[in-house]
């Protein structure tokens, strides 16, 4: 696969259009556009402070401990510097509530929003519509719906022995991404080690967004089931989440700059 880099990315270059996410001509993607980097920082000045320190990164996902700080408030700030978002609320509840949710988080504008597969068929249900509901009362495009398959953080040995999932891991992947996939969803979450099956099973429309991403260099911390960023592409992984090893390095710039000079290298 021939990627071509442009670490100079221009914002205004940068689309939000759906059609970006969903036509999975990768391909012609830049490298760096496919890495989303996790904004795991516990406040709003700090997640500022990175932002606008990594000028080159187009896309940024919003997880849990930064959005329960801050609130939409992050949101605007990425969208006033035209950057894509991945809003990683990981909703788990009753269909009802998760309804709420979907329709409240995709009155955002936001470009992808994820709902754990464990919620069962009629949670993974009432989101598909509910995103579409929530987006058009707020007239903007919805975001693409994505179900976790299996934190990436879980290994085949706590799955089975905390879990009690008598499943092989790689079939419990595969078969929460294809329930996603049956309720409508658009695409699913999922380990890298994971992508090569998914992507022969759920097809090349099925949006595949990987965590679990460690350079060689890195640290693995909690993460389990890791492959390297160019593993991952190869795999056929259409996006690659990455914190840590850029957020935490004591250069986050050149973390990423290496990042994206060994993709250009390996792909
Ligand atoms: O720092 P690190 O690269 O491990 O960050 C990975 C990010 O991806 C974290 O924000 C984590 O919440 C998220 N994530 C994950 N595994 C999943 C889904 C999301 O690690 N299955």
């Amino acid at each position: 696969m021939l990627l071509v880099l442009d670490t100079t990315t221009d914002n205004k270059q940068l689309s939000t259009d759906n059609k970006q996410l969903s036509t999975n001509n990768f391909q012609q993607m830049n490298t760096s556009q496919r890495i989303i980097v996790a904004l795991d920082v516990p406040t709003l000045e700090e997640a500022i402070a990175l932002v606008d320190r990594l000028d080159q990164v187009s896309f940024w996902k919003i997880g849990l401990e930064l959005f329960v700080a801050t609130g939409p408030k992050i949101l605007e700030v990425l969208k006033s510097r035209s950057k894509r978002i991945f809003l990683d609320l990981k909703f788990h509840d009753i269909p009802n509530t998760i309804a709420g949710a979907c329709r409240a988080a995709s009155g955002y504008g936001v470009d992808i929003l994820t709902i754990h597969a464990t919620c069962g068929k009629d949670a993974l249900k009432a989101a598909t519509e509910a995103v579409q509901a929530g987006a058009a009362m707020a007239g903007v495009k919805p975001p693409k719906l994505i179900a976790i398959s299996l934190l990436t953080s879980i290994s085949s040995r706590q799955l089975a022995f905390d879990l009690k999932i008598p499943l092989e891991l790689p079939e419990y992947a595969l078969e929460m991404a294809l329930m996603a996939q049956q309720m409508g969803l658009d695409g699913a979450v999922c380990s890298p080690q994971e992508v090569v099956q998914l992507r022969q099973t759920c097809g090349d429309d099925f949006l595949l967004v990987c965590p679990g991403v460690r350079p060689t260099w890195a640290d693995v911390g909690d993460q389990k089931r890791v492959f390297t960023p160019a593993q991952a592409l190869h795999s056929g992984a259409d996006y690659l989440v990455i914190g840590r090893p850029i957020t935490a390095s004591v250069a986050p710039e050149l973390a990423w700059e290496r990042i994206c000079d060994e993709l250009v290298v390996n792909t």
